[in-house]
């Protein structure tokens, strides 16, 4: 097996005939939407059938709609929990996990989604910037728990025993995403940064590619259709991930150079 420098090399090398720029590739940021996972079986947001479709994001995902209809709100993020339960990682997902696990230099992938496909991929070097379907967020106590089931029952909190105060732990509308801090701070240090399966219609997320490139990063996009932001990038394939996530982590892993070899 090639050591890892020499494979680092060739992953070089595959990176310059991409951007036909003579750059070093060591800081990669990955974002994901919703997109990586329809091949799964999941519903986008805002494609045909999306969830948005059935419900006014008002309705749904914002904090007045919690307080407004309870029911209406946690039986809809119960039915998106136990719909994971169907469902598995794709070939795009598995892709971002074998980088994870062989790309020798920094990487972090920044999902919007709230499944678990990346995790149950095998990708480690992550972080879910819109919260998690499988972790309720407790409005007593301020506390987090991984959660399974159902909350539209109200459970009581196990960390304070509070009944009622358990709510989906997602970001809506108007709320803080996560890790801001660190996401920044990865954005101004990434020498590449990829987009994979989003509609670039929801921000912060979608000014991201404005700041990786405002720090001098190379941008690409991949995608089943072309964005609202494709034209912020350097480059934007058009395609199903399942194909163009693979091929690429295959270019940066130097899989056509050690073939050639
Ligand atoms: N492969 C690649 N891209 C795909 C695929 C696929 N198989 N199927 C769909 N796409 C693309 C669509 O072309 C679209 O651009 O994925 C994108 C999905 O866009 P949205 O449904 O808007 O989802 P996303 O961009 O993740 O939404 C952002 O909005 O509703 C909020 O908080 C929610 O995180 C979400 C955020």
């Amino acid at each position: 097996m090639a050591p890892i420098l020499q494979r680092h090399d060739m992953a070089m090398s595959a990176i310059a005939a991409y951007d036909g720029g003579m750059r070093d590739i060591e800081t990669i940021l990955v974002l994901t939407g919703a997109g990586i996972s329809a091949e799964s079986g999941l519903a986008t947001f805002r494609g045909p059938d999306g969830l948005w479709e059935g419900h006014r994001v008002e309705e749904i995902c914002t904090p007045q709609a919690l307080a407004r209809n309870p029911a209406l709100v946690q039986n809809f993020y119960d039915m998106r929990r136990a719909a994971l339960a169907r469902v598995v990682p794709n070939a795009a997902h598995h892709a971002l996990a074998r980088l994870d696990a062989e790309w020798p230099g920094e990487l972090l992938i920044v999902t919007q989604n709230v499944d678990d496909l990346h995790e149950r991929a095998g990708a480690r070097r992550m972080l879910h910037m819109h919260g998690e379907l499988k972790s309720a967020l407790c409005r007593e106590c301020g506390g987090r728990v991984r959660w399974e089931g159902t909350l539209a029952d109200g459970p009581a909190c196990p960390l304070c025993g509070g009944k009622g105060g358990l709510r989906p732990d997602i970001v809506f509308f108007g709320e803080m995403p996560y890790q801001m801090e660190r996401i920044e701070e990865a954005l101004a240090g990434a020498d590449l940064f990829v987009s994979i399966g989003t509609s670039g219609a929801v921000y912060p997320a979608a000014g991201f590619v404005q700041t990786a490139r405002y720090h001098g990063a190379q941008t690409l996009e991949l995608n089943l259709d072309p964005s609202a932001g494709s034209h912020f990038f350097h480059e934007s394939r058009v395609g199903p991930a399942g194909l163009l996530v693979p091929e690429w982590v295959g270019d940066m892993l130097g899989d056509r150079v050690t073939d050639a070899g």
